[in-house]
């Protein structure tokens, strides 16, 4: 049975004091809200292992406090060895599959390796009743994912999926504004995620080391396709045409020797959404110049929503029968009237940043770990995007429209 951990301080509501209590009390620091380690009730800590210390288990890492990661696993020594210079306390072991041997000194694991290996290091943790993070795409194939969402319900244990951008306030602003009506009925959504981090000079990795559909419309299309399903509801039915830009990358970095790539580079999708309206939604990891550009443009019959999140902050609003010559996008700026904003700063504008989304993340595992609210997106969701990147990937195999429903 997982252990129950006391709902006093991980549940009280949302002012400043109880979300940096909640969140100190499980361990959780924010970079940007040092306060919180000053505030630390370790009573309720909840005691983790970590699998995969790399970039983003690096990231994970940070947001949590020394004393509660009680194991470290990264098949790369040196990768473990620079993870464990701040958690010293940390078992640390090279075999995943040894952690399920310590399972006792755990609550929960946190996944962070890459997607061909996250159903093999989860399953073992849901049959031990174990909590999960995992990180994004939940799987390389909806099935694989679907799997993990059937056996964590079976567990009963909580889950939640590294799709982080959903954390930001300004997401659920954008809902709370297609909900009002205030721009109408929905006609379409255009969508893109793209970066440049996968240039013709990247060398060989595992993101482009699978078959096509394994690269960037599983990577980065999927945290667009995340938001599309967020703000949008259901996808009906996709095109997709996926395209491998850079054929041959050097085997390891500097290298002269090139090894074949058939993993896509770029994928851009048709969508159909089941609320009538229209999309398009494109994944790029060769954008040259382009870090951060996931962004969207949602349009009404009476207004429009366009973000970014390289200006995470804001959230740009249009709304129709303005005065000619005054006509323009409105800029909404983040402020404590968008939860949890106030918990992180009493003052409007003062922006949070991406470390504040894992916390606001991480809290909500927590919360749903104390049997307060739902974790979000969970496997159950994760396998949803899953279906949809998958459809994406027939539909580029087939040349023809596939209906979400046809994969399960
Ligand atoms: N949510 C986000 O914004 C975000 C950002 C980047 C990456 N990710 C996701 O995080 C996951 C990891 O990506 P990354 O960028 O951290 O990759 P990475 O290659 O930087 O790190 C992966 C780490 O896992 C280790 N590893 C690999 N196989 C292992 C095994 N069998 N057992 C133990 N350790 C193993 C590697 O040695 C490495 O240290 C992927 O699913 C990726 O899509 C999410």
């Amino acid at each position: 049975m997982p252990r129950k951990i006391r709902p006093t301080n991980l549940t009280k509501g949302l002012s400043r004091r109880q979300f940096l209590n909640q969140t100190a009390a499980a361990g959780i620091i924010s970079l940007s809200a040092p306060a919180i380690v000053r505030g630390r009730n370790l009573n309720d800590k909840l005691n983790l292992a970590i699998i995969g210390s790399g970039g983003r288990g690096a990231d994970n890492l940070a947001e949590v406090g020394t004393e509660n990661i009680a194991i470290l696993c990264d098949v790369n020594e040196s990768n473990l060895n620079k993870a464990s210079q701040s958690h010293p306390n940390a078992r640390k072991l090279i075999d995943f599959r040894k952690v399920y041997d310590y399972s006792k000194e755990f609550d929960a694991v946190v996944i962070s390796v890459a997607e061909h290996t996250h159903a093999f290091a989860t399953l073992p943790a849901l049959q031990l009743g174990k909590h999960v993070y995992c990180e994004k795409p939940l799987a390389p194939y909806a099935s694989h994912a679907r799997e993990m969402a059937d056996a964590a319900e079976a567990a009963g244990i909580r889950t939640q999926v590294g799709f982080n951008y959903l954390c930001n306030p300004m997401m659920d602003l954008a809902r709370e504004i297609i909900a009002s009506a205030d721009i109408g009925t929905i006609v379409s959504y255009r969508g893109i995620h793209a970066e440049d981090y996968m240039g013709v000079d990247a060398p060989m990795s595992w993101r482009v080391s699978g078959p096509r559909g394994s690269g960037v419309v599983a990577d980065l299309g999927s945290h667009i396709v995340s938001l599309a399903r967020y703000l949008m509801g259901p996808i009906e039915s996709v095109y997709g045409v996926l395209k491998t830009v850079v054929p041959a990358r050097a085997v390891k970095p500097g290298a002269r020797r090139k090894q074949k790539i058939v993993a896509d580079d770029e994928a851009r999708i048709l969508a159909r959404f089941a609320n009538g309206a229209g999309g398009t939604i494109e994944a790029s990891w060769v954008a040259t110049g382009r870090k951060m550009q996931l962004a969207y443009e949602i349009t009404g019959s009476k207004g429009s929503l366009a973000f970014t999140q390289e200006r995470m902050n804001e959230l740009q609003l249009y709304t129709a029968g303005q005065k000619p010559g005054r006509e323009g996008y409105k800029t909404l700026v983040a402020d404590p009237n968008h939860p949890p904003y106030g918990a992180f700063c009493p003052a409007p504008g003062h922006q949070l940043g991406f470390n504040d989304m894992k916390v606001i993340e991480v809290r909500d595992l927590l919360l749903a770990i104390a049997g307060k609210g739902k974790a979000w997106p969970d496997f159950r969701e994760a396998w949803e995007i899953q279906r949809v990147v998958d459809a994406v990937i027939r539909a580029d195999a087939e040349k023809r429209w596939v209906a979400i429903e046809e994969i399960r």
